[in-house]
């Protein structure tokens, strides 16, 4: 008998014929995904459940998978998935590390040139039909050759951002775990742009809030392109209606999808739908890793990319 499989969303035809042919799958039909309840009921007699970002894999889901031996999680974050828990229980947890480096590193640099440049501003200004024709001052922006580029957390995304960085001509500093870096306090204090690429823990939670952004240079722009409760959102809105710091560029939040009210009426706000990873290649290949994760672990193999 094949072993059994929970898919909480629909993922490529490409990738489901693989998990069909080595697994009897039991998967969310349509374009939503499983809601929490639905998790909890369905994951019962499954070997291996793979879910997404949105999937509060907490302990009732753990302990309702009774004869779950895997999740495998189609992210690089797993801050929705109770480790712990599923530890105590024996069940691999794995990640998606790699395939998704280059999508959101070049999401990041789609984010500092939206925001540095004013495009939203620009482009809402068009839509509305109010734009007069080309002026000499209209919507200046910040050049980014010279500028210094703050990255906080220098791991695969931070040294991706790094490398593109350096291409658009800024220099780079960073903080690190291994203490090589700046001190956060004084990286904010000098970068032109910070950039946050450190994953959401209990240490990191709120690691950007009100003392911090006082720290920034008036004239910088924050970029959020790793998990939203790592800003206090409260204090961003904040510095950005009084003007504390220049901008901010998000694609994750701390409540998703509910947006601070405030930040959806500032001009000075670039806001998008946590799309660092969402490119049709990108996605397939996370797909695809958690897929063979699976696999792996339902035919007594080591896991390829286990979280610890
Ligand atoms: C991740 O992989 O953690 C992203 O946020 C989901 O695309």
């Amino acid at each position: 008998m094949k072993p059994r499989v929970l898919v909480t969303r629909a993922l490529p035809s490409s990738v489901m014929q693989r998990l069909s042919a080595a697994c009897d799958v039991d998967r969310a039909e349509g374009g939503g995904g499983l809601s929490h309840d639905e998790i909890v009921t369905r994951v019962a007699g499954k070997q291996a459940l793979l879910s997404m970002v949105t999937d509060v894999v907490d302990r009732p889901v753990i302990e309702a998978g009774t004869s779950l031996r895997i999740i495998a999680n189609v992210a690089v974050g797993y801050n929705n998935i109770d480790v712990a828990a599923a530890g105590e229980r024996g069940i691999v947890v794995t990640n998606t590390p790699d395939v998704l480096t280059d999508a959101t590193a070049d999401f990041t640099l789609a984010l500092i040139l939206a925001v540095t440049r004013r495009l939203g501003e620009g482009e809402r200004l068009v839509r509305r039909a109010g734009w007069q024709g080309w002026a000499f001052d209209q919507l200046l922006g910040m050049q980014l050759r010279g500028r210094q580029l703050g990255i906080v957390g220098l791991g695969r995304i931070g040294k991706a951002v790094a490398a593109r960085a350096s291409a658009f001509g800024m220099t780079v500093a960073h903080t690190s775990r291994s203490g090589d870096g700046m001190p956060l306090d004084r990286l904010l204090a000098t970068s032109d742009i910070v950039s946050l690429h450190v994953p959401l823990t209990p240490e990191t939670r709120h690691l950007i809030g009100q003392p911090e952004l006082a720290r920034m240079k008036r004239s910088a722009y924050l970029i959020n392109t790793t998990r939203g409760p790592v800003v206090d959102e409260e204090a961003l809105a904040w510095a950005l209606r009084s003007r504390l710091i220049a901008g901010a560029a998000l694609d994750v939040y701390e409540r998703e999808p509910v947006v601070h009210p405030e930040l959806l009426a500032l001009e000075n706000v670039v806001l998008a739908p946590h799309l660092g990873s969402a490119t049709t290649d990108t996605r397939t290949a996370m797909a695809d890793l958690a897929v063979s994760n699976v696999i792996a672990v339902l035919g007594d193999q080591a896991p390829l990319t286990p979280v610890s």
